[in-house]
């Protein structure tokens, strides 16, 4: 039996590894094994998503929580070293690009596990993200890269990355989305906000770059209010935001506007209930250009870069800032939009390829074998 650890983190994580986790159940000779880093843990960043996932509770919790950059990644390297040195993985998945990704996976590199990383090769070619070098850092150190589209693939081999490393499997938050469809669509939250499907838009914010610059934050928020009063907007808000817009004043000028609906930050099936129903979405979360790309939804990207240019290219995405999101809003209003296609292999059979792989790595024993 191989033992196979996913790593759970922040909100984004779950969704990746749950179709992988329920896939690996099924196959012979695999058992995963979740491992919560506990990044994130309120019941609405963390727990919700265990039950809308169907997934159980992790045994392994390394429970280390907020802080800086540093004390994140080297809180989760410390006590996951601990983890492996005791359990001894054949291979660890971390997916992502959160801090715990790149943490895991270098405490395991160093002791000579196996490591792969899903959602491999996505680059915003911008450093002053943090998210980009826990990318840059992963993929130049991981085994196995398992791509979501080409682009991920091209910039690989362009960072010097041998090519037998990478295997483009797809975009596994397709996987969740499909796995979910028709709880998700037999739901109605737009009415719990007094909301008609289709007459509303949904707001998500959380980058750093957005929210934790009080100009840069309240010059969004001013943006929001005018376009409410032509689309009510739902803005399920994370964390980072809320602190944020409480400590701007902004959070009672957003309340107290008749069409914007403050909410905490919502499980999987209501927020993906309400992207399903809304006329389009502003953001600037990696997952939801990619959600929105895949149902056709115009997704207005509040960032100057993006690492899923094929949300571009192929999909319904565009990049704005303050100064031209009202316009583009106004464009989508008036039917003057993009339609988009689903890129290749965004197809909800991702987790299956992803467990062809390892099930083919477990077959070249050698391959998987640590150093030590
Ligand atoms: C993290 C990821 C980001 C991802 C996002 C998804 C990194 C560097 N950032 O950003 O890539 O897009 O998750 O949501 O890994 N907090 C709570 N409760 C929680 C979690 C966080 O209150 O359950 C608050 C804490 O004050 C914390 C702050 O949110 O300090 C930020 O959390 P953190 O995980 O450090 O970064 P995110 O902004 O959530
Ligand atoms: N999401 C959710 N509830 C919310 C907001 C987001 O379930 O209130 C889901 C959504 O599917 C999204 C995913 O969480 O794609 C990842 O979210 P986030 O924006 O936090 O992370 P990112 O993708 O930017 O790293």
């Amino acid at each position: 039996m191989k033992t196979i650890h996913l790593i759970a983190a922040a909100r984004p994580n779950f969704m990746k590894i749950a179709p992988l986790y329920h896939e690996l159940l099924k196959r012979d000779g695999i058992n995963p094994v979740i491992v919560h880093t506990g990044q994130h843990y309120d019941l609405n960043m963390s727990d919700v998503f265990f039950k809308d996932f169907n997934l159980p509770e992790p045994r392994i919790h390394l429970g280390v929580g907020s802080g800086t950059h540093a004390e994140q990644t080297g809180n989760v390297m410390i006590a996951y070293e601990k983890v492996l040195i005791k359990e001894k993985p054949d291979l660890i998945v971390a997916a992502g690009d959160v801090n715990s990704t790149i943490a895991a996976t270098l405490a395991a590199v160093k002791l000579g596990i196996k490591t792969a990383h899903l959602e491999a090769g996505l680059r915003s070619f911008d450093r002053t993200m943090p998210e980009e070098i826990n990318r840059i850092l992963t993929d130049s150190i991981a085994d196995y890269l398992w791509t979501p589209s080409p682009d991920g693939d091209e910039n690989l081999i362009k960072a010097g990355i041998s090519k037998d490393k990478i295997t483009l499997v797809g975009n596994i938050m397709i996987d969740s989305l499909e796995m979910l469809r028709s709880k998700i669509e037999n739901l109605d939250i737009c009415r719990k906000f007094g909301l008609n499907k289709g007459r509303y838009g949904l707001v998500t914010l959380h980058r750093p770059s957005n929210v934790d610059h009080p100009e840069i934050l309240e010059k969004l928020c001013k943006c929001l209010l005018e376009i409410s009063s032509r689309l009510p907007l739902i803005f399920p808000v994370h964390p980072r935001t809320s602190a944020q817009l409480m400590d701007t004043g902004c959070e009672t000028i957003l309340h107290n506007a008749d069409n914007i609906h403050l909410a905490d930050p919502l499980g999987y099936k209501d927020f993906m209930n309400l992207v399903m129903g809304s006329r389009l979405l502003i953001t600037d979360s990696g997952g939801v250009q990619e959600e929105t790309t895949y149902l056709g939804i115009p997704c207005l990207t509040l960032r100057s870069n993006t690492e899923r240019p094929v949300t571009i290219t192929e999909g319904t995405n565009i990049l704005c800032n303050h100064g031209n999101l009202n316009k583009m809003v106004d464009n989508i209003l008036e039917g003057n939009f993009k339609k988009g296609k689903k890129p290749n292999l965004w197809d909800g059979h991702t987790a299956s390829r992803v467990a062809d792989c390892i099930q083919e790595l477990i077959s070249q024993n050698l391959k998987l074998k640590n150093r030590n």
